[in-house]
């Protein structure tokens, strides 16, 4: 990829992880006129991205959202790659890549050696946090969480969150870049789990399964009184389809692993989903089952 700076800020970004965060991530990146490189070891994920992301845009286009042209620009300043090239212009790596904290070391250790001392290496994790990731690298100060929520091309919060060696330089990048590409950055001075919207999210998540657990209500009651009564664009279940409930099981494991707290721990109720491989709408069966064009059809 060209090098493009302007004045020292973001103009090409890396996004590690082609799953369904990453990959429109990396679209809205596109989007706002940055280069983007997008990596996923599977080839199979980058092709499913490609795949996704051109349909989503049809719609836009089809919907007046977005002209052809700006499509078109936007695919052309991203490229997709199965291997971690040409990283010597990159300004900004976020990395999108499974909830699994060995895993996104191992990761940030490679960007480290490959990227140019000044890039800013950002996780989009909410559940790890930045001093669990920042000293798998020589650059803790250059550290820093960007999370971004589901469907990241529509959702306009992204957390920025800093660990206790992040500069401020670090996060006045970060609340620029995301600025830039017409999200609302929303910071968090100090670092705790789940950060701020998660946090609050999964205390309802909880109330929700616990309700269900107990024989209280069905979940498409559950849902639609979150729907209708509390005005939530959608139910707690519904949302666990959408982000995939492995997300939420994984984060909870982590944070299970390492409190100890049963009250950590992922619900029954989750933890068979996950293990029958009914994580939401990915697998076309999560809490509702969903037709091939993935409208719901009924509670599982
Ligand atoms: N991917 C991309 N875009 C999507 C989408 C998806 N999966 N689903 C819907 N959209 C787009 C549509 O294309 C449409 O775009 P347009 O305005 O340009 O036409 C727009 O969203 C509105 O879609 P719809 O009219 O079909 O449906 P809704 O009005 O019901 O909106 C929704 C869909 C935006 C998903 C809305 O239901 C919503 O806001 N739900 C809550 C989402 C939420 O809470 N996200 C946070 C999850 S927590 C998280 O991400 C944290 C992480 O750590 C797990």
């Amino acid at each position: 990829m060209a090098t493009r700076r302007r004045g020292g800020s973001t103009e090409q970004v890396l996004v590690a992880g082609a799953g369904a965060m990453g990959s429109q991530i990396a679209v809205v990146c596109a989007l706002a006129g940055l280069e983007v490189g997008l990596y996923d070891v599977d080839p199979a994920m980058l092709t499913r991205a490609d795949r996704e992301l051109r349909d989503r845009m049809s719609k836009q286009i089809a919907k007046g959202r977005r002209t052809a042209a700006e499509v078109d620009d936007a695919f052309a300043r991203l490229r997709m790659d199965t291997a971690l090239s040409a990283l010597t212009g990159v300004d900004l790596v976020i990395e999108a890549v499974v909830e699994k904290l060995e895993v996104k070391r191992a990761l940030f250790a490679e960007l480290d050696q490959r990227c140019p001392p000044g890039t800013i290496l950002a996780s989009n994790s909410s559940s790890f946090v930045p001093s669990q990731m920042a000293h798998a690298t020589a650059r803790p100060d250059r550290f820093v969480n960007l999370h971004f929520f589901n469907p990241a091309l529509v959702m306009r919060c992204v957390e920025v969150v800093r660990g206790p060696e992040t500069s401020d330089a670090t996060v006045e990048a970060a609340i620029d870049l995301v600025e830039r590409i017409g999200k609302l950055p929303v910071v968090l001075d100090r670092e705790i789990p789940g950060f701020v919207a998660n946090r609050i999210l999964n205390a309802v998540r909880d109330e929700a399964i616990g309700l269900l657990e107990g024989g209280y209500a069905s979940i498409e009651a559950i849902d639609t009184a979150c729907r209708t009564a509390l005005g939530y664009p959608m139910g707690p279940f519904e949302l666990m389809d959408l982000t995939g409930i492995d997300i939420g099981y994984l984060t909870k494991q982590a944070r299970f692993e390492e409190t100890g707290d049963p009250a950590d721990a992922p619900s029954a109720t989750v933890r068979a989903k996950v293990e029958a491989g009914h994580l939401g709408r990915k697998t076309g069966r999560g809490f509702y089952t969903y037709d091939e064009h993935g409208n719901r059809t009924r509670p599982t």
